[in-house]
């Protein structure tokens, strides 16, 4: 059983965004009538576009016939049975990523929530993704930025694949919000289609709701006629081209969008002779937001920005042509992270080539937004960076600003750590990692992971405890538990010009200096790190928590991973990041500081007198290893125990429909 919704005969587009500009156009009446445009004319021609929709386990298939020709865009996936709790689960925490190709005309396998969406004007597919809401986790936050960023009057088609309904979420309310009316009703498995005018009216909802048969809808949307001369076409001619062929963009499609001027007060003369290098790729929706937080922030400077685009995609071509941004294409081979691995080489050739003079370069991805203290952080770490030789980096982010633990936004650190997102590196560095860096081969390495674990560069990094850019972006490699608990929630600065504080304790010199200080100066604690309120029920002080660290174990920081997992409630990304000499610190509570000493690893190590009281998970019986495991996974269980729970109370179409429940 399922509900049609189709409509034939659509009438009164109700229209608005720069595809039709129909509010704004009346509010600038005047100007049109300066100009002697006198309205806008939005018509039915004999050009329409018709849609069928078939989806089912096997995948979805939408079929569009325009003047005579057929387009198939389609997804096919493998045969599945449903819905599996455990599979979401495990692919999160597992980390693995999912080689997955984002763009719609693949036959890989997918699953998930397809979003297509059209200019009703051109019917011309103006942006398309697949969600992987199969995942309970994280990725529907990726389907609500979208949805926000679509502009008014485009139509939206909205598939499920599989069981895409499954990790809806808090998406499935911005639905309802912009009218479907079923889409937050839906048991998780349950297949789906929407069809709807953004900020207008649904043209097609229907769905199947337990059982695996599938949904068939079908669709004749007719092109919408649009008056050639409007005014933003006439003002703002590359912008208005853009937008109509390109979605997803947000404010910078809406009629009366300004360009965030910069701030030119600013100006921090050692970043002048810094190259800047956005490494971009075939998002201009996620670009856009990080070139605007970058406008934003104050010390921005674009003559130093070159972007660097891997692979030919005239869509961010012509994005950093409108902001007037040197771009240079790199030309990518391969797919996935095998082409990103080389592309990443060619990105540190590319620096060494046209910069060999710089001290150093700043690198960042093109999904990253930055802080307003973004460039008044690097102003002041710089100068530390370029005299220390036991230094290679300094990144923007800071891992440890979880929700979780207490960071200060004037305290930076040093330690062995991957680059993160947004960060300088020396040229010395770059230089060196390119001697070892392979050319070609198979390899799906992720560049930076491997840069860190391999040690293709010497040294460590300064890092801020409060993070200066936040990774939004959602792509290949993401990993849906991470996203909601770690890359989405750490704290940001968002005040410009903090002043840091201990940036001269960075040196090493004396950065060991004052961790021997403060070492000698802790208590020593011993326990299970997994009793309740182990580390938070302390009184104002610094500690010291030795665990079993060999340095020639395969997994030698899993006794870290698992203390750290127990004081700090959810995974600090489950790495040894940051640490410096073995030593890290987490501040579980204001004024309660935690040092995690790995003893033999650490130098420190004579710091943990009794050897008997150093925790080893291995050690322990198996019935407290079972404990531990259920404490650091209670989390991640407890919110998939919580989602599922919603829904299944989501009752509401089974009892409309009568499918064997009273109503
Ligand atoms: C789209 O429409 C909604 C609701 O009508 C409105 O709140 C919003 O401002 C519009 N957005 C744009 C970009 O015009
Ligand atoms: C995605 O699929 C398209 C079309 O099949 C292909 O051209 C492209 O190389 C694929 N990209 C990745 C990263 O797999
Ligand atoms: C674009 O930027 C270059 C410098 O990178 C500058 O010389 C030129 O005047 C700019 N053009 C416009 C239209 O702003
Ligand atoms: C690691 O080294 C320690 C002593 O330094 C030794 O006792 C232990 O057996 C070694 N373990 C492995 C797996 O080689
Ligand atoms: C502990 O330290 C925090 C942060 O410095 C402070 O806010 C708090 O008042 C201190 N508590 C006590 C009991 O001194
Ligand atoms: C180490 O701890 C054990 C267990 O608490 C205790 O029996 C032993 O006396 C301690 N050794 C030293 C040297 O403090
Ligand atoms: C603990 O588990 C291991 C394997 O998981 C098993 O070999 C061992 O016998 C168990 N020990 C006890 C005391 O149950």
């Amino acid at each position: 059983m399922y509900l049609d919704r189709s409509r034939n005969k659509i009438e009164g587009w109700r229209c608005r965004g720069t595809h039709c500009l129909l509010g704004k156009m009346w509010l600038s009446l005047v100007s049109f009538l300066i100009l002697g445009i006198v309205g806008l004319h939005i018509n039915k021609t004999q050009n329409a576009l018709s849609v069928e929709v078939a989806n089912s386990v096997f995948g979805i298939q939408l079929e569009s016939a325009q003047s005579g020709h057929r387009i198939l865009e389609e997804v096919r996936l493998m045969r599945r049975n449903g819905f599996d709790i455990s599979r979401g689960w495990y692919s999160d925490q597992r980390g693995k990523g999912s080689h997955q190709n984002e763009s719609l005309d693949s036959s890989k396998q997918k699953e998930g929530l397809v979003m297509l969406v059209k200019n009703p004007a051109t019917l011309q597919t103006t942006f398309s993704k697949v969600f992987r809401t199969n995942e309970l986790f994280g990725f529907y936050m990726d389907v609500q930025w979208h949805l926000r960023r679509i502009q008014n009057g485009s139509l939206i088609l909205f598939v499920v694949s599989a069981s895409g309904t499954a990790g809806l979420r808090d998406a499935a309310s911005d639905f309802s919000a912009v009218g479907s009316l079923i889409g937050h009703h839906l048991p998780a498995g349950a297949h789906w289609v929407w069809v709807f005018v953004k900020g207008g009216r649904t043209l097609l909802e229907t769905a199947v709701l337990d059982k695996p048969n599938s949904v068939l809808g079908h669709l004749h949307i007719p092109k919408a006629q649009l008056e050639q001369n409007t005014a933003l076409e006439i003002f703002d001619e590359k912008r208005f081209k853009f937008c109509r062929k390109y979605d997803s963009m947000g404010e910078f499609c809406d009629f009366d969008y300004q360009r965030p001027l910069l701030n030119s007060d600013k100006r921090y003369e050692i970043l002048t002779g810094i190259p800047f290098i956005i490494t971009a790729g075939n998002r201009p929706d996620y670009l856009f937001e990080s070139l605007t937080s970058l406008m934003k922030s104050p010390g921005f400077q674009p003559q130093n920005l070159h972007v660097l685009i891997g692979g030919d995609w005239p869509q961010t071509e012509d994005l950093l042509d409108i902001f007037n941004f040197t771009y240079s294409i790199i030309p990518i081979r391969g797919e996935g992270n095998f082409m990103r691995f080389l592309y990443y080489r060619q990105v540190f050739s590319f620096i060494v080539e046209n910069f060999p003079l710089a001290p150093a370069a700043i690198l960042m991805d093109e999904d990253v937004r930055v802080s307003p203290d973004f460039f008044s952080y690097f102003a002041q770490v710089l100068p530390v960076l370029l005299e220390d030789d036991s230094l290679f980096c300094a990144t923007a982010f800071g891992h440890l600003a979880m929700p979780t633990l207490f960071s200060h936004k004037d305290k930076v650190r040093r330690g062995d750590m991957q680059v993160g997102w947004g960060y300088a590196i020396k040229l010395t560095a770059i230089k060196e990692a390119l001697l070892s860096w392979p050319a070609d081969g198979k390899s799906d390495r992720f560049y930076d992971s491997w840069l860190y674990y391999e040690h293709i560069v010497q040294g460590e990094c300064i890092f801020p405890e409060v993070s200066r850019v936040i990774h939004f972006g959602i792509g290949l490699n993401a990993v849906g538990t991470r996203l909601e608990t770690y890359d989405l929630v750490i704290d940001m600065e968002t005040e410009s010009g903090v002043h840091l504080t201990n940036i001269m304790d960075i040196p090493l010199q004396n950065w060991k200096l004052s961790l021997k200080k403060i070492l000698e100066d802790s208590t020593l604690i011993y326990g299970d790190p997994c009793e309740k309120n182990f580390f938070t029920e302390r009184k104002n002080g610094s500690y010291i928590f030795s665990y079993r660290c060999e340095s020639n174990s395969t997994d030698f920081t899993k006794n870290l991973m698992l203390a750290g997992d127990c004081a700090c409630k959810l995974s600090f990304v489950s790495t040894e990041f940051g640490w410096h000499d073995g030593v890290t610190l987490l501040r579980v509570k204001p004024g309660v500081d935690i040092y995690f000493l790995g003893v033999p690893h650490s130098s420190y190590s004579y710091f943990a007198v009794n050897e008997s009281l150093i925790w080893d998970f291995e050690k322990l019986s198996n019935e407290s290893q079972y404990k531990i495991w259920g404490y650091v996974s209670f989390p991640y269980q407890r919110s998939a125990w919580k989602v599922m729970t919603d829904l299944e109370r989501q009752e509401f179409l089974r009892a409309f429909l009568g499918e064997g429940k009273e109503m």
